[in-house]
């Protein structure tokens, strides 16, 4: 689920809203270009890509269809907490890998690279496991929030500090959906809500 730290703004009066940042055809020109990017760094060897649950999944899905070759993949799960708040943000494994990594080119897939603490944290998990290389690629990087000292291989898009939903990335786990990446502003009932809560 999105991080507190980087709640939607209220936008005065009205209802709930989302404002296409990234478009679905700009999305999917992107990730071709990352899929071929990705290929032409590694001709001959097998890829195995590895989802980081649940924002992940459509662009993982996407990006896989797209990359030539031999080509396998896994999912990963993890949650934070205290991200923002706490500059020691936790994270914790939820669900592991079905299989071993050992050997591999791996090909780390995020939705978001933000704080940089859930990336910090699998990169030291995947390190451990002896992969042959590993290499980070995220649709969305939003660089001015980063806390922990990490970087992606592969970059579809850098966006500024909004908070944005869809092509897999929640709000409270709705907009998932959209076929878009957008950015969410709140309404004022939502606002309230939001404090609230
Ligand atoms: C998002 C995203 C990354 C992480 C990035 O996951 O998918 O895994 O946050 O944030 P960070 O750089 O600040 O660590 P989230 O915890 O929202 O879970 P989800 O993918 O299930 O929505």
């Amino acid at each position: 689920m999105a991080k507190l730290a980087s709640k939607p703004q209220p936008k005065g009066k009205g209802k709930e809203s989302v404002r296409i940042l990234i478009s679905r055809t700009k999305l999917q020109h992107r990730i071709t270009e990352m899929a071929r990017e990705i290929r032409k760094d590694f001709p001959d060897e097998p890829l195995h890509l590895v989802g980081v649950l649940k924002g992940a999944v459509f662009f993982l899905t996407d990006l896989g269809k797209q990359i030539s070759g031999d080509v396998s993949f896994d999912f990963i799960a993890v949650s934070s907490y205290g991200v923002g708040t706490h500059s020691s943000g936790q994270v914790r494994l939820t669900r592991d890998l079905d299989s071993s990594i050992e050997g591999k080119t791996v090909v780390v897939v995020e939705d978001i690279l933000d704080t940089g603490m859930t990336l910090q944290y699998l990169l030291r998990v995947f390190e451990q496991r002896r992969p042959k290389r590993i290499r980070v690629a995220v649709l969305l990087d939003k660089p001015e929030r980063r806390i922990a000292a990490v970087r992606a291989d592969y970059v579809g898009f850098t966006i500024p500090n909004e908070f944005v939903v869809g092509y897999g990335l929640d709000y409270a786990e709705r907009y998932r959906n959209l076929p878009d990446v957008g950015v969410l502003s709140l309404g004022t009932a939502e606002k309230r809500a939001a404090k609230a809560g």
